[in-house]
């Protein structure tokens, strides 16, 4: 098998990269560890930037999103059971984010890129990249009993933060900054309709809390708990009771309360691996960098770091011209910095670092 890029991971970076490329008229193949079903239906982020829905709808795969995402124009912040509205029209110049689940961008970018002929191979396993250093690198994976090999120009590693293919990139290589937080969310969606139209970000004796939602009929709440925390331990008439503590405001405000349709614990990490490039391997998303979830800057910062580097290959391909791509960590990295400071900054004032 032989293509342009190859793409190792079919999350938002990996999907809309091959997307981009595709309007480039520039072949990829997607290499993803699991099934299509597991991939639509992984909860996950829920705010998308304004930068990220304009290009969604620009390349033509927002459709959905105009019709069922729910635009808000600011956020609240609550501490001392008192809220701060941020009023972002005041603020921005006409800039919104939209509440629209990660896993239906996920959908939007599939269907996309199947009708259009792309090629995603889903439930692969044992991938291992090869030649790096060469202008020949190769992937390999397995699909069903069958061993294969994908020869390509470049590969792009969007494979997420547990992925291949930073542990690819020799150590010498690479310099990776991490912190770890001392505290994980716990996250539930729950079927009752939003008591707030707009998200809000609580910082409470008790930990952190966030509202947040995905439809006019589905709540989406987190609450800071401790790292290793076991699930066991969080029945739903706790989770609600803790939420119910942490969300009140003096005014006598709370969150309606509704079946739990799914709960899960996630870790906070800060992590930035420089350069996010290495020979022909280019890394983008969650492979090359994490954020705590509390900037809600993620995806975002997927969808960026790929908008960067499919300029960057359309101009090879284009001209022969290198420069861009030479540059395309550099480019990333700018932001990423600036994101990562954000993303701790907003997580700092807003947790217990002694809950
Ligand atoms: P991923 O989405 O992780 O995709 C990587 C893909 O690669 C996956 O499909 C994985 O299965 C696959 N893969 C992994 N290993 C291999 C392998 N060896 N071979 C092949 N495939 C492999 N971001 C926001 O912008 N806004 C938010 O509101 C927000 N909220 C969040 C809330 C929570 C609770 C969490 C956990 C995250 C949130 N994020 C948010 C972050 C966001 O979800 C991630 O940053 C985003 O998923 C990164 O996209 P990605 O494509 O880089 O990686
Ligand atoms: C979400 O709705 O899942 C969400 C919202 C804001 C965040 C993180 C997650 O900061």
């Amino acid at each position: 098998m032989r293509t342009q890029v190859g793409i190792v991971g079919a999350g938002p970076a990996g999907l809309m990269l091959s997307h981009l490329l595709h309007l480039e008229g520039i072949e990829s193949v997607v290499l993803e560890a699991h099934s299509r079903h597991y991939v639509e239906q992984r909860v996950r982020a829920g705010v998308l930037e304004q930068g990220t829905v304009d290009l969604l709808i620009e390349t033509g795969v927002g459709d959905r999103l105009k019709q069922q995402g729910l635009i808000h124009r600011g956020i609240e912040l609550s501490f001392g059971g008192r809220r701060h509205r941020i009023d972002f029209s005041n603020l921005t110049p006409g800039r919104a984010i939209t509440v629209y689940a990660q896993h239906e961008v996920i959908k939007d970018l599939i269907q996309a890129r199947l009708e259009a002929g792309g090629l995603i191979h889903f439930a692969v396993s044992d991938i291992s990249l090869h030649g790096l250093g060469t202008s020949t690198p190769a992937i390999g994976f397995r699909k069903g009993d069958e061993l294969r090999e994908l020869e390509c120009d470049f590969i792009a590693g969007c494979d997420g933060s547990h992925g291949i293919s930073r542990a690819s990139i020799p150590a010498r290589a690479l310099k990776v900054f991490e912190r770890a937080y001392p505290f994980a969310w716990l996250g539930v969606l729950a079927e009752a309709a939003p008591a707030s139209e707009e998200l809000i970000y609580t910082y409470h004796e008790r930990g952190f809390a966030l509202f947040s939602m995905r439809s006019p009929k589905i709540t989406r709440l987190y609450l800071q708990c401790a790292p290793g925390e076991d699930m066991a331990n969080w029945p739903d008439a706790r989770i609600w009771e803790e939420l119910q503590a942490r969300l009140a405001t003096s005014d006598g405000w709370r969150p309606a309360e509704g079946p739990i349709l799914q709960k899960g614990i996630t870790g906070m990490r800060s992590l930035v691996a420089e350069p996010m490039q290495f020979g022909r391997l280019f890394l983008a998303g969650d492979a090359a960098h994490i954020v705590p979830p509390t900037g809600a800057k993620g995806m975002n910062l997927a969808i960026a770091d790929v908008r960067v580097l499919a300029r960057a290959l359309a101009e090879f391909y284009a001209s022969g011209r290198r420069e861009l791509l030479d540059r395309y960590s550099a480019t990333c990295l700018r932001r990423v910095w600036k994101v990562q400071r954000f993303s701790w900054w907003m997580t700092s004032m807003l947790h217990r670092f002694d809950a």
